[in-house]
């Protein structure tokens, strides 16, 4: 009884420690231009990071945007002594349940960490730790070079690094975290540490999978290449009748051994509201000339799909096709997962099924699901040890992508998700699910995130590095 009268007296005091005056903590210890907010200010908006979806948000007390590696510094220290939790975003597309549960923290907008230095004579890449693939698109494009990214502008670069990186450069180039060469950041005791192949080489491990759990990083450098088809890609989009659905499954199924490296297929199911039909479409990209796209495009065509749209765009086109609609924010968005490495023909039809009457019982439901199918190659070039990323098996990220704005469809959604997931895991083609980190939903099990191969060395770091559980609230390796 009176163990637990001290409890009640513990957790009062720490409410009270919970809701300290920010601006006199961090002001005498930040520079002049660190901008301070706390929630209930007018400029709270501008000074913390946006939102990008209003499911599950992460709530915040005050917001503060650092300028400088050494204001960082300060931030994390004076946050450490003060028992204040905090999270480091830049667009917020963190969107997995985790990260929804992270309530009253200080939010550390990482928004002004946006500098982009190419050097095209060592082919490399600097960017702080605040910048998105949209920024990097432009300079890279100008010094004729290249790196594989995320496919949304929108998207933080080292936010979408330290989970694992996948987008449609991957089959040429592999995961873009393995063309991270070092990171500069600031650790749980606030000091600056680089971290690469030769300093730090544990910490350089970890971050490339588990990122989030072990710092903020300040900047990060990257391997780049020459440009692939002098920037130019190829996109069609084929969008077949419900009927044939069967003959597109089987399409894409045929690549499942292999697929060229220049080559991407990305099957989806989508709704149009006006006409009240499926979507059923198969999109081809071909990062090469026309000439050796042509037989991969003929093998769609002679499926006899309603229509084709064949377009040359340049890289950063190709990112804006992509970005459209789904850097909306506003949504009640949220996702899915599962990494596939077969592609099951059946498991299509149901899904298509399932999704088809879904549809039409929720006229508002905005969502879709898509299969992204990138080749390995490369990323099978590099030894599982390497890094703590675990899932290089992966052939296809299978991604149901939930965007609505009411609440009350919440609970069907979940249970069409689920239901999916779960008919997707069982043909997968893994005996165990494995989950892409940065796709992930949250309610997953961290063995099938993480991997159960990671995991202990992945822990056994984080006590070193962050012993304190500073970091990595929203992507945890451990509860
Ligand atoms: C529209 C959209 C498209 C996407 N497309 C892709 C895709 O094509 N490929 C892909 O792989 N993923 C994709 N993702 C997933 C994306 O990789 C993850 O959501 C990623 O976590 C986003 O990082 P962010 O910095 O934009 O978001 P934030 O919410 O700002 O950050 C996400 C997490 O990363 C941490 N973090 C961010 N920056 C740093 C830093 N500098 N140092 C330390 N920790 C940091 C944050 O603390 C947080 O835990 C997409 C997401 C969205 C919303
Ligand atoms: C839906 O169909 C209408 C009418 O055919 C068309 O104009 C519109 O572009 C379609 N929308 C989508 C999202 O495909
Ligand atoms: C659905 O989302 C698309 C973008 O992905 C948008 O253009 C369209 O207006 C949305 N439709 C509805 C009914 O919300």
């Amino acid at each position: 009884m009176l163990n637990r009268l001290f409890q009640v007296l513990a957790l009062a005091s720490l409410a009270t420690a919970a809701d300290p005056n920010y601006e006199q903590l961090f002001r005498p210890f930040v520079s002049p231009e660190t901008e301070i907010a706390t929630f209930s200010e007018a400029d709270f908006a501008e000074v913390a990071s946006p939102r990008w979806s209003t499911w599950h948000a992460p709530t915040f007390q005050a917001a503060i945007k650092p300028v400088y590696e050494a204001d960082i510094q300060s931030i994390v220290r004076i946050a450490a002594r003060n028992h204040i939790p905090f999270l480091a975003t830049l667009n917020g597309h963190g969107g997995n349940d985790n990260y929804g549960r992270v309530q009253n923290a200080l939010n550390i907008n990482l928004g002004h960490f946006n500098s982009v230095t190419v050097d095209p004579v060592h082919n490399k890449l600097t960017v702080g730790g605040g910048v998105t693939f949209g920024e990097i698109a432009e300079p890279l494009a100008k010094a004729g070079k290249e790196i594989q990214t995320g496919n949304a502008v929108c998207v933080g670069m080292v936010g979408a690094t330290i989970g694992g990186g996948i987008g449609t450069l991957q089959g040429i180039h592999g995961l873009v975290l393995d063309s991270l060469l070092s990171v500069t950041m600031v650790d749980a005791k606030g000091d600056m540490v680089i971290a690469s192949k030769t300093v730090n080489p544990d910490l350089f491990w970890a971050i490339r999978g588990a990122g989030a759990n072990f710092g903020i990083i300040t900047s990060a450098t990257y391997q780049i290449h020459d440009q692939t088809n002098d920037g130019n890609v190829i996109i069609a989009n084929y969008p077949f009748p419900v009927s044939a659905s069967r003959s597109a499954w089987e399409f894409v199924q045929s690549y499942d051994e292999n697929i060229p490296a220049p080559l991407v297929l990305i099957p989806s199911i989508r709704y149009n509201h006006t006409t009240e039909e499926v979507i059923l479409q198969v999109s081809v990209i071909y990062y090469g000339p026309m000439a050796d796209a042509q037989p991969y495009l003929d093998q769609v065509e002679a499926l006899n799909p309603i229509s084709s749209t064949v377009e040359t765009v340049t890289q950063q086109e190709l990112k804006a096709i992509f970005s459209e609609g789904a850097c909306d924010r506003g949504n009640r968005h949220n996702v899915y997962t599962v990494g596939i490495k077969k592609t099951d023909p059946d498991t299509m039809e149901e899904a298509l099924q399932e999704m088809t009457e879904f549809f039409e019982t929720h006229p508002t439901y905005n969502g879709s699901l898509a299969i992204q199918r990138y080749g390995s190659q490369a990323m099978l070039a590099v030894p599982d040890e390497e890094t703590s990323y675990p899932w290089r098996e992966i052939n296809a990220y299978v991604l149901f992508d939930n965007i609505y704005t009411d609440p009350a469809l919440d609970a069907d959604v979940d249970d069409l998700s689920r239901s999916l997931r779960t008919k997707f895991e069982a043909t997968s083609g893994f005996k165990d699910p494995q989950i892409y980190l940065n796709y992930a939903h949250g309610d997953e099990p961290l063995n099938q995130v993480y991997g159960a191969s990671k995991l202990p060395k992945l822990r056994a770091l984080k006590k070193l590095w962050d012993p304190q559980h500073l970091f990595g609230a929203g992507y945890p390796i451990d509860y």
